[in-house]
Protein backbone atom coordinates (compact mmCIF):
# COMPACT_ATOMS: atom_id res chain seq x y z
CA UNK A 1 0.00 0.00 0.00
CA UNK A 2 2.59 2.58 0.58
CA UNK A 3 4.53 1.60 -2.30
CA UNK A 4 1.62 2.40 -4.55
CA UNK A 5 0.89 5.83 -2.56
CA UNK A 6 4.35 6.90 -2.62
CA UNK A 7 4.10 6.47 -6.47
CA UNK A 8 1.62 8.92 -7.02
CA UNK A 9 3.10 12.00 -6.28
CA UNK A 10 6.32 11.54 -8.25
CA UNK A 11 4.26 10.42 -11.19
CA UNK A 12 2.02 13.32 -10.95
CA UNK A 13 4.76 15.65 -10.97
CA UNK A 14 6.56 14.44 -13.99
CA UNK A 15 3.30 14.08 -15.89
CA UNK A 16 2.72 17.88 -15.16
CA UNK A 17 6.14 18.81 -16.07
CA UNK A 18 6.17 17.10 -19.84
CA UNK A 19 2.41 18.32 -20.00
CA UNK A 20 3.95 22.23 -19.03
CA UNK A 21 6.71 21.65 -21.40
CA UNK A 22 5.04 20.12 -24.92
CA UNK A 23 5.90 23.02 -27.32
CA UNK A 24 2.73 22.75 -29.56
CA UNK A 25 -0.70 21.35 -29.52
CA UNK A 26 0.18 17.82 -31.45
CA UNK A 27 2.94 17.23 -29.00
CA UNK A 28 0.72 18.03 -26.21
CA UNK A 29 -1.69 15.16 -27.49
CA UNK A 30 1.02 12.79 -27.85
CA UNK A 31 2.09 13.58 -23.89
CA UNK A 32 -1.17 13.22 -22.89
CA UNK A 33 -1.96 9.72 -24.82
CA UNK A 34 1.50 8.73 -23.07
CA UNK A 35 0.12 9.40 -19.36
CA UNK A 36 -3.82 8.75 -19.62
CA UNK A 37 -4.17 7.36 -22.95
CA UNK A 38 -5.28 3.39 -22.58
CA UNK A 39 -1.89 2.45 -22.23
CA UNK A 40 -0.53 5.54 -20.33
CA UNK A 41 1.42 5.35 -17.43
CA UNK A 42 -1.16 6.96 -14.90
CA UNK A 43 -4.05 4.83 -16.63
CA UNK A 44 -1.46 1.90 -15.61
CA UNK A 45 -1.52 2.80 -12.18
CA UNK A 46 -4.88 3.44 -11.85
CA UNK A 47 -5.57 0.06 -13.26
CA UNK A 48 -3.32 -1.03 -10.13
CA UNK A 49 -5.89 0.58 -7.41
CA UNK A 50 -8.26 -2.59 -8.28
CA UNK A 51 -5.22 -5.00 -6.93
CA UNK A 52 -5.62 -3.11 -3.31
CA UNK A 53 -7.04 -4.06 -0.20
CA UNK A 54 -11.03 -3.45 0.23
CA UNK A 55 -9.21 -0.79 3.49
CA UNK A 56 -6.86 0.58 1.38
CA UNK A 57 -9.14 1.41 -1.71
CA UNK A 58 -10.63 4.73 -0.33
CA UNK A 59 -7.69 6.75 0.38
CA UNK A 60 -5.95 5.36 -2.35
CA UNK A 61 -8.41 6.13 -4.79
CA UNK A 62 -9.06 9.78 -3.37
CA UNK A 63 -5.38 10.83 -4.05
CA UNK A 64 -5.21 8.94 -7.57
CA UNK A 65 -8.27 10.95 -8.19
CA UNK A 66 -7.17 14.53 -7.10
CA UNK A 67 -3.75 14.05 -8.87
CA UNK A 68 -6.34 13.16 -11.98
CA UNK A 69 -8.28 16.47 -11.57
CA UNK A 70 -4.88 18.29 -11.17
CA UNK A 71 -3.35 16.76 -14.44
CA UNK A 72 -6.75 17.47 -16.29
CA UNK A 73 -6.41 21.17 -15.39
CA UNK A 74 -2.87 21.06 -16.29
CA UNK A 75 -3.82 20.46 -19.66
CA UNK A 76 -6.68 22.04 -20.28
CA UNK A 77 -4.59 25.46 -19.19
CA UNK A 78 -1.34 24.27 -21.74
CA UNK A 79 -4.18 23.53 -24.63
CA UNK A 80 -5.45 27.29 -24.28
CA UNK A 81 -2.02 28.43 -23.99
CA UNK A 82 -0.91 26.77 -27.63
CA UNK A 83 -4.25 27.65 -29.14
CA UNK A 84 -3.96 31.28 -28.18
CA UNK A 85 -0.16 31.13 -29.81
CA UNK A 86 -0.77 29.35 -33.16
CA UNK A 87 -3.53 31.85 -33.79
CA UNK A 88 -1.11 34.43 -33.37
CA UNK A 89 0.79 35.81 -36.32
CA UNK A 90 4.19 34.50 -36.17
CA UNK A 91 6.36 37.69 -36.75
CA UNK A 92 4.79 41.02 -34.84
CA UNK A 93 3.00 43.40 -37.39
CA UNK A 94 4.75 46.22 -38.37
CA UNK A 95 2.44 48.96 -38.46
CA UNK A 96 5.01 51.62 -40.10
CA UNK A 97 5.42 49.09 -43.42
CA UNK A 98 3.63 50.67 -46.70
CA UNK A 99 0.44 49.04 -47.53
CA UNK A 100 -0.71 46.31 -49.57
CA UNK A 101 -1.21 48.21 -53.29
CA UNK A 102 -4.58 47.32 -55.49
CA UNK A 103 -3.67 46.69 -59.24
CA UNK A 104 -5.30 49.39 -61.51
CA UNK A 105 -7.49 48.46 -63.86
CA UNK A 106 -7.37 48.87 -67.75
CA UNK A 107 -10.12 50.24 -70.18
CA UNK A 108 -10.62 47.11 -72.79
CA UNK A 109 -9.09 47.72 -75.13
CA UNK A 110 -12.32 47.66 -77.58
CA UNK A 111 -13.02 50.81 -75.31
CA UNK A 112 -9.74 52.70 -75.82
CA UNK A 113 -9.86 51.87 -79.64
CA UNK A 114 -13.78 53.55 -79.75
CA UNK A 115 -12.35 56.25 -77.24
CA UNK A 116 -9.27 57.13 -80.00
CA UNK A 117 -12.04 56.71 -82.77
CA UNK A 118 -14.38 59.27 -81.20
CA UNK A 119 -11.68 61.63 -80.42
CA UNK A 120 -10.86 62.18 -83.99
CA UNK A 121 -13.81 62.48 -84.87
CA UNK A 122 -14.33 65.22 -82.32
CA UNK A 123 -11.81 67.32 -83.93
CA UNK A 124 -13.83 67.95 -86.54
CA UNK A 125 -17.28 68.85 -85.05
CA UNK A 126 -18.62 65.32 -84.59
CA UNK A 127 -20.85 64.64 -81.58
CA UNK A 128 -21.84 61.02 -80.14
CA UNK A 129 -25.59 59.97 -80.17
CA UNK A 130 -26.80 56.71 -78.79
CA UNK A 131 -29.84 54.15 -78.96
CA UNK A 132 -31.12 51.23 -77.64
CA UNK A 133 -29.72 47.89 -78.35
CA UNK A 134 -33.03 46.65 -78.09
CA UNK A 135 -34.50 47.61 -81.34
CA UNK A 136 -38.12 47.72 -83.41
CA UNK A 137 -38.10 46.32 -87.06
CA UNK A 138 -39.12 49.78 -88.51
CA UNK A 139 -35.71 51.46 -87.07
CA UNK A 140 -33.43 48.62 -87.72
CA UNK A 141 -34.61 47.82 -91.21
CA UNK A 142 -37.64 49.48 -92.49
CA UNK A 143 -36.99 53.25 -92.27
CA UNK A 144 -33.49 52.29 -93.48
CA UNK A 145 -35.49 51.23 -96.90
CA UNK A 146 -34.43 47.63 -96.05
CA UNK A 147 -37.74 45.79 -97.77
CA UNK A 148 -39.61 42.96 -95.67
CA UNK A 149 -37.83 40.30 -97.68
CA UNK A 150 -34.08 40.94 -97.38
CA UNK A 151 -31.73 38.15 -96.03
CA UNK A 152 -30.76 40.41 -92.82
CA UNK A 153 -34.27 40.31 -91.56
CA UNK A 154 -34.32 36.35 -91.44
CA UNK A 155 -34.41 34.57 -87.82
CA UNK A 156 -30.83 33.27 -89.70
CA UNK A 157 -29.41 36.52 -89.01
CA UNK A 158 -31.11 38.36 -86.35
CA UNK A 159 -31.76 37.60 -82.75
CA UNK A 160 -35.39 38.10 -82.53
CA UNK A 161 -37.46 38.89 -79.15
CA UNK A 162 -40.36 36.88 -78.06
CA UNK A 163 -42.73 39.54 -77.22
CA UNK A 164 -42.67 42.66 -77.65
CA UNK A 165 -44.27 44.35 -74.29
CA UNK A 166 -41.44 42.70 -72.75
CA UNK A 167 -38.80 45.27 -74.35
CA UNK A 168 -40.73 48.66 -73.24
CA UNK A 169 -39.31 49.81 -76.46
CA UNK A 170 -41.30 52.74 -78.36
CA UNK A 171 -41.87 51.82 -82.02
CA UNK A 172 -42.83 54.26 -84.66
CA UNK A 173 -43.43 51.78 -87.56
CA UNK A 174 -45.83 49.38 -89.04
CA UNK A 175 -43.87 46.60 -87.50
CA UNK A 176 -43.59 45.93 -84.30
CA UNK A 177 -41.14 43.20 -83.45
CA UNK A 178 -38.55 43.32 -81.08
CA UNK A 179 -35.08 42.48 -81.96
CA UNK A 180 -31.06 43.06 -81.00
CA UNK A 181 -30.09 45.78 -84.00
CA UNK A 182 -27.87 44.29 -86.22
CA UNK A 183 -26.11 47.43 -87.14
CA UNK A 184 -25.61 51.15 -85.43
CA UNK A 185 -27.49 52.03 -88.97
CA UNK A 186 -31.09 52.05 -86.08
CA UNK A 187 -29.49 55.24 -84.28
CA UNK A 188 -29.10 57.26 -87.79
CA UNK A 189 -32.61 57.14 -88.15
CA UNK A 190 -33.25 57.36 -84.08
CA UNK A 191 -31.63 60.93 -84.51
CA UNK A 192 -32.87 62.39 -87.51
CA UNK A 193 -36.26 61.79 -85.95
CA UNK A 194 -35.62 64.07 -83.01
CA UNK A 195 -33.32 66.83 -84.99
CA UNK A 196 -33.38 68.77 -87.74
CA UNK A 197 -30.62 69.07 -89.84
CA UNK A 198 -27.73 69.68 -90.39
CA UNK A 199 -26.16 66.35 -88.73
CA UNK A 200 -23.08 65.65 -87.66
CA UNK A 201 -23.09 62.27 -85.39
CA UNK A 202 -21.34 59.09 -84.66
CA UNK A 203 -22.40 55.97 -82.50
CA UNK A 204 -20.39 53.53 -80.74
CA UNK A 205 -21.71 50.67 -80.00
CA UNK A 206 -22.60 46.83 -79.75
CA UNK A 207 -24.29 44.89 -82.23
CA UNK A 208 -26.01 41.74 -82.49
CA UNK A 209 -25.98 38.73 -85.03
CA UNK A 210 -26.44 35.23 -85.14
CA UNK A 211 -23.04 34.34 -86.71
CA UNK A 212 -21.28 31.33 -84.98
CA UNK A 213 -18.27 32.53 -82.97
CA UNK A 214 -15.10 31.95 -84.48
CA UNK A 215 -11.25 33.60 -84.74
CA UNK A 216 -13.25 36.52 -87.07
CA UNK A 217 -16.74 36.29 -86.09
CA UNK A 218 -18.76 36.54 -82.46
CA UNK A 219 -22.67 37.00 -82.46
CA UNK A 220 -21.42 40.02 -80.35
CA UNK A 221 -19.37 42.72 -81.96
CA UNK A 222 -18.67 47.25 -81.97
CA UNK A 223 -19.42 49.40 -84.61
CA UNK A 224 -19.14 52.84 -85.13
CA UNK A 225 -22.06 54.83 -87.24
CA UNK A 226 -21.28 57.93 -89.04
CA UNK A 227 -23.95 60.48 -90.16
CA UNK A 228 -23.51 63.71 -91.94
CA UNK A 229 -26.20 65.69 -93.33
CA UNK A 230 -25.61 69.31 -94.82
CA UNK A 231 -26.49 71.20 -97.88
CA UNK A 232 -23.91 70.47 -101.19
CA UNK A 233 -22.36 67.11 -99.16
CA UNK A 234 -20.09 64.97 -101.71
CA UNK A 235 -18.76 61.61 -102.04
CA UNK A 236 -15.35 63.51 -101.86
CA UNK A 237 -16.01 64.72 -98.18
CA UNK A 238 -17.17 61.23 -97.19
CA UNK A 239 -13.66 59.86 -98.24
CA UNK A 240 -11.61 63.17 -96.61
CA UNK A 241 -13.13 62.15 -93.87
CA UNK A 242 -12.77 58.57 -93.31
CA UNK A 243 -8.98 59.05 -94.91
CA UNK A 244 -8.41 62.07 -92.00
CA UNK A 245 -9.51 59.46 -89.20
CA UNK A 246 -8.02 56.39 -90.21
CA UNK A 247 -4.35 58.19 -90.74
CA UNK A 248 -5.61 59.96 -87.09
CA UNK A 249 -5.90 56.48 -85.61
CA UNK A 250 -3.21 54.19 -87.31
CA UNK A 251 -0.44 56.86 -88.81
CA UNK A 252 0.13 58.75 -92.08
CA UNK A 253 1.07 55.69 -93.98
CA UNK A 254 -2.70 54.56 -94.01
CA UNK A 255 -4.31 53.86 -97.90
CA UNK A 256 -7.86 53.80 -98.59
CA UNK A 257 -9.68 52.33 -101.36
CA UNK A 258 -13.58 52.98 -102.10
CA UNK A 259 -15.13 49.46 -103.83
CA UNK A 260 -18.63 49.83 -105.06
CA UNK A 261 -21.09 47.87 -103.12
CA UNK A 262 -24.75 47.81 -102.12
CA UNK A 263 -26.61 49.25 -99.18
CA UNK A 264 -30.39 50.10 -99.20
CA UNK A 265 -30.13 53.20 -97.27
CA UNK A 266 -27.38 54.58 -99.36
CA UNK A 267 -27.02 56.04 -103.16
CA UNK A 268 -24.21 55.33 -104.29
CA UNK A 269 -23.23 52.59 -101.84
CA UNK A 270 -19.35 51.78 -101.46
CA UNK A 271 -17.05 49.54 -99.20
CA UNK A 272 -13.97 51.08 -97.92
CA UNK A 273 -10.68 49.18 -98.18
CA UNK A 274 -7.97 50.01 -96.15
CA UNK A 275 -3.91 49.33 -96.20
CA UNK A 276 -0.91 50.48 -94.24
CA UNK A 277 2.33 48.18 -92.98
CA UNK A 278 0.63 46.14 -90.78
CA UNK A 279 -1.50 44.55 -93.53
CA UNK A 280 1.09 43.95 -95.43
CA UNK A 281 2.98 42.44 -92.68
CA UNK A 282 -0.34 40.48 -92.48
CA UNK A 283 0.15 39.02 -95.89
CA UNK A 284 -2.53 41.16 -97.49
CA UNK A 285 -2.90 44.00 -99.93
CA UNK A 286 -5.94 45.54 -98.71
CA UNK A 287 -8.41 44.82 -95.36
CA UNK A 288 -12.24 45.21 -95.69
CA UNK A 289 -12.95 48.33 -93.16
CA UNK A 290 -16.24 49.65 -93.01
CA UNK A 291 -19.79 50.33 -95.71
CA UNK A 292 -21.09 53.61 -96.36
CA UNK A 293 -22.47 55.89 -99.36
CA UNK A 294 -24.57 59.12 -99.83
CA UNK A 295 -27.79 58.63 -97.42
CA UNK A 296 -30.54 57.25 -100.08
CA UNK A 297 -33.29 60.14 -100.51
CA UNK A 298 -36.05 57.72 -99.45
CA UNK A 299 -34.07 57.79 -95.90
CA UNK A 300 -34.28 61.17 -95.87
CA UNK A 301 -38.11 61.32 -96.95
CA UNK A 302 -38.87 58.88 -94.02
CA UNK A 303 -37.40 61.04 -91.32
CA UNK A 304 -39.37 63.94 -93.02
CA UNK A 305 -36.21 65.68 -94.71
CA UNK A 306 -36.64 67.44 -97.15
CA UNK A 307 -34.07 65.54 -100.05
CA UNK A 308 -34.09 68.09 -102.52
CA UNK A 309 -32.20 70.22 -99.95
CA UNK A 310 -30.37 68.00 -97.45
CA UNK A 311 -27.58 65.55 -98.55
CA UNK A 312 -25.14 63.94 -96.75
CA UNK A 313 -23.00 60.69 -96.07
CA UNK A 314 -23.31 57.62 -93.73
CA UNK A 315 -20.67 55.40 -92.78
CA UNK A 316 -20.23 52.05 -90.38
CA UNK A 317 -17.72 50.02 -89.28
CA UNK A 318 -16.39 47.59 -86.98
CA UNK A 319 -14.07 48.23 -84.41
CA UNK A 320 -12.77 44.61 -83.45
CA UNK A 321 -11.38 44.64 -86.74
CA UNK A 322 -9.36 47.49 -86.00
CA UNK A 323 -8.20 46.87 -82.80
CA UNK A 324 -7.15 43.22 -84.14
CA UNK A 325 -4.91 45.15 -86.75
CA UNK A 326 -3.56 47.54 -84.11
CA UNK A 327 -2.85 44.96 -81.38
CA UNK A 328 -1.40 42.58 -84.00
CA UNK A 329 -4.86 40.45 -82.22
CA UNK A 330 -6.14 36.77 -84.67
CA UNK A 331 -8.83 35.93 -82.54
CA UNK A 332 -11.71 38.16 -82.33
CA UNK A 333 -13.17 35.79 -79.30
CA UNK A 334 -10.30 36.95 -77.31
CA UNK A 335 -11.94 40.33 -76.69
CA UNK A 336 -15.29 38.39 -75.34
CA UNK A 337 -13.20 36.24 -72.95
CA UNK A 338 -11.80 38.30 -69.95
CA UNK A 339 -8.87 36.56 -69.11
CA UNK A 340 -6.74 39.17 -67.26
CA UNK A 341 -4.00 37.57 -68.96
CA UNK A 342 -5.00 38.78 -72.57
CA UNK A 343 -6.64 41.83 -71.03
CA UNK A 344 -3.37 43.19 -68.99
CA UNK A 345 -1.10 43.46 -72.12
CA UNK A 346 -3.31 46.58 -73.25
N1 LIG B 1 -24.79 48.85 -91.46
C1 LIG B 1 -23.75 48.30 -92.29
C2 LIG B 1 -23.27 46.98 -91.69
O1 LIG B 1 -23.58 46.70 -90.57
C3 LIG B 1 -22.58 49.25 -92.41
C4 LIG B 1 -22.97 50.52 -93.13
C5 LIG B 1 -22.94 50.57 -94.48
C6 LIG B 1 -23.38 51.61 -92.40
C7 LIG B 1 -23.28 51.72 -95.17
C8 LIG B 1 -23.73 52.79 -93.07
C9 LIG B 1 -23.67 52.81 -94.48
O2 LIG B 1 -24.11 53.87 -92.44
O3 LIG B 1 -24.00 53.96 -95.10
O4 LIG B 1 -22.60 46.23 -92.35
Amino acid sequence: MAGFLDQIEPLKQTALTELRASPDLAALEQTKGAWTGPHGKFTALMKQLGTLSKEEKPAAGKLINAAKVELEAALAARREELELKAALPKEPTDFTLPGRRRALGKLHPLTQVTDEIVRAFRKIGFAVADGPEIEDEYHCFDALNTPADHPARDSQDTFYLKTAAATGVATTGATDRRLLRTHTSSVQIRVMEKQQPPVRIIVPGRVYRRDNADATHNPTFQQIEGLYVDKHVTVGDLKGTVEFVFKELMGNDVKIRFRPHYFSYTEPSYEIDFTNALVKKMGKDWLEIAGCGMVHPKVFETVGYDSAEWTGWAFGFGIERIAMLRYGINDIRLFYENDVRFLKQF
